[in-house]
């Protein structure tokens, strides 16, 4: 397969006479993909209907004619003022009731259907002037649905669409009231027009409430995006993109991707580790100047598995992007570190591993105005070359002699669900348990172990070729999953939580987990504060989370004090706990053996990634590592033939 390199370029921020020599400079560094046009509706459509495009036709031009190949960008994430102005309400509400302002971006409600109709008059301008520009060879929509909070909106727009959404939903009132458990604490409801949002109650809502408004405002963002995607389709054939935010789980991507031709997504490993992981300390020292090793890797699998969900493909060979990737130190985290020389160039070979068709750094040049001056480029504001300029050319170098790094399938497969994110965002219970984490434990326990992993979402019918699937955190076994997971020639390990609620947020009778074949019930949970552990007897610890099971199972690993930890039956196990660093590889590995897996435990930050042809090894600790014969720098790539 082949892969390239690209960069994110703001034609509209610089002198026209800049463009030629950037494009050419582009061209030089080896980068073939330019991104542009996302952020420029103000300059595109100044008044309302006032359309300039005699820029926009120039600037692809040049950046056309130095041989570089445009991805244009839907400007939707940014209304310009005039839009605002004429609808005063298109604006998104917090759930505190405060409006979400005019003066930086993402300032629009998914259900205001006059800003619908506003994108859709600028879209299908755009896409009837450059949806056969033989430069422009695919197009993004939007840009980052969710970032910034941005997914929930409590505005006026979305109650009256959250009550017409119940009412076909539930079609009777008594219905709903029946679902939701309305009964507790008097909130039956006499009809669809009583129903408010669910924010500013006094203490929590019920949360099936909260469960059926992430659910409506996760289908406002895919009806948002499908309305952009229709149109575009009937004036271009070019691939239809979206870029993804990393750790972004307020809205289901999996539909979002039904719409589109590729999935990518918005790479930043350092702003993450210290803004978005909730990483210890004592990790953010470590890789302070890397990124978590395993962040971004998941993000790679997850998106890759979004990239499939128009159904072309299996979930591994998934068409995907990395469309923003951190050059320097970015301007949003609470610290802002420099990445090791090599990181621009690593991150980089880690996303054409996991199966990256292109790689776009953002951005260019540095601006020296407004939000991001402090956001580092390819280039310094001055226009001299910063340090990662010269790693994406040797990357570009290096791709031109590379290796094949087609995907293939992995033993392990993980399953996600955004709405097991919602529902246990909505009922922790205990204070840290997130299910972005759970899967990102889980996912960093089994590459500790050199593996790797595809991503599968929950609707998965088939599970042919892997050997052992995880599905920790699963709120609610669809049907069809269990028949599936039964088929498959290995062990489908559940737990803690799974089928702990119905889709209305309710606690099931007969008690979860209720997986036929498996005599188990959860009889009670329990959460644990930060500090607590519950020792296993091979080492290890639950830590977080405990459930009590009763039932009749084979213990496969249990507490030091006798009690099971894991479940066991046939080919399914049971996870009672969240389990420490120590503990989930001690488990895992006992799986993998039992299953036939291959694995070993890595050196601290060396991470493993298979293709079809290649094993990939990454260094990301701050030293040289020495592992299988093989010594790397600090940020050493390595490939061999497997
Ligand atoms: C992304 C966004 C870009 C830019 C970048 C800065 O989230 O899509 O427009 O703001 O972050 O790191």
């Amino acid at each position: 397969m082949k892969r390239s390199l690209g960069v994110c370029y703001y034609p509209e921020h610089w002198p026209e006479e800049a463009w030629a020599a950037d494009a050419a400079l582009m061209a030089e560094t080896g980068l073939t993909w330019v991104r542009i046009g996302e952020f420029a509706w103000s300059r595109i459509e100044p008044a309302e209907g006032r359309y300039c495009f005699d820029w926009l036709d120039r600037a692809i031009e040049t950046l056309g004619r130095a041989g570089l190949q445009v991805v244009l960008g839907t400007p939707t994430a940014t209304p310009p003022r005039w839009v605002a102005g004429k609808h005063p309400d298109m604006l998104a509400i917090d759930a505190e009731g405060r409006p979400r302002k005019f003066g930086s971006r993402r300032h629009y409600c998914f259900s205001h259907e006059g800003y619908i109709g506003e994108c859709g008059k600028v879209v299908t301008q755009l896409a009837k002037r450059y949806g056969r520009n033989p430069h422009v060879h695919a197009w993004q929509i939007d840009n980052e649905y969710g970032c910034h909070a941005t997914t929930l909106s409590y505005s006026d727009s979305a109650r009256a669409a959250f009550r017409n959404w119940l009412s076909k939903r539930y079609r009777s009132i008594e219905e709903l009231n029946s679902a939701w458990g309305n009964v507790f604490w008097s909130m039956d409801y006499a009809s669809f027009d009583e129903v408010d949002l669910p924010n500013l109650t006094v203490t929590e809502p019920n949360p099936s409430h909260a469960m059926a408004f992430r659910r409506f405002s996760s289908e406002q963002v895919a009806r948002f995006n499908q309305a952009q995607a229709r149109i575009l389709r009937r004036h271009t054939d070019a691939p239809l993109m979206h870029n993804y935010m990393g750790r972004e789980i307020d809205f289901d991507h999996f539909e979002v991707g039904r719409d589109l031709d590729i999935a990518s997504w918005d790479s930043y490993p350092l702003g993450f580790l210290s803004d978005r992981l909730d990483a210890p300390e004592e990790r953010i020292r470590k890789y302070l100047r890397q990124g978590d090793p395993d962040c971004q890797a998941f993000h790679h699998d997850l998106y890759r598995a979004v990239g499939a969900a128009n159904g072309n493909g299996a979930p591994h060979e998934g068409r995907w992007w990395v469309m923003e990737q951190q050059p320097g130190p970015v301007n949003w985290a609470p610290w802002n570190p420099a990445p090791l020389p090599g990181m621009a160039r690593l991150w980089a070979w880690e996303a054409f591993a996991h199966g990256a068709e292109a790689v776009c750094y953002f951005r260019w040049r540095q601006a020296p105005f407004a939000q991001e001056q402090q956001h580092a480029g390819l280039l310094r504001p001055d226009g001299v070359p910063a340090p990662a300029l010269a790693e994406a050319a040797q990357v570009a170098r290096e791709i031109a002699g590379m290796p094949e790094t087609s995907p293939c399938q992995a033993e392990v497969a993980l399953i996600f669900d955004y709405a097991a994110a919602w529902a246990w965002d909505i009922q922790p219970q205990g204070a840290d348990f997130t299910y972005f984490h759970l899967m990102l434990d889980t996912y960093r326990g089994l590459r500790k172990l050199g593996l790797s992993v595809d991503i599968l979402p929950v609707n998965t019918t088939s599970f042919a070729g892997y050997r052992l699937a995880l599905a920790p955190g699963l709120t609610t076994i669809p049907e069809h999953l269990m028949p599936a997971l039964a088929k498959m020639d290995g062990i489908a390990v559940l737990g803690p939580r799974a089928n702990a609620k119905t889709n209305e947020m309710s606690t099931p009778v007969p008690l979860p987990p209720n997986i036929p074949g498996l005599d188990l019930i959860v009889a009670c949970a329990e959460s644990l504060p930060p500090g607590e552990a519950m020792p296993l007897s091979m080492g290890g610890a639950c830590i977080r989370w405990f459930e009590h099971l009763e039932g009749k199972f084979e213990t496969f690993a249990a507490l030091a004090d006798g009690r099971a930890a894991v479940a066991r039956h046939g080919n399914i196990a049971y996870t009672a706990g969240w389990l420490n660093p120590e503990g989930m590889r001690g488990i895992l590995a006992d799986l993998c053996s039992e299953c036939g897996i291959e694995h070993r435990l890595l050196p601290d930050g060396i991470r493993i990634r298979d293709t079809a042809m290649h094993r990939f090894t990454f260094n990301y600790s701050a030293q040289e590592s020495s592992f299988d014969g093989i010594t790397l720098p600090p940020a050493g790539v390595h490939w061999q033939l497997r």
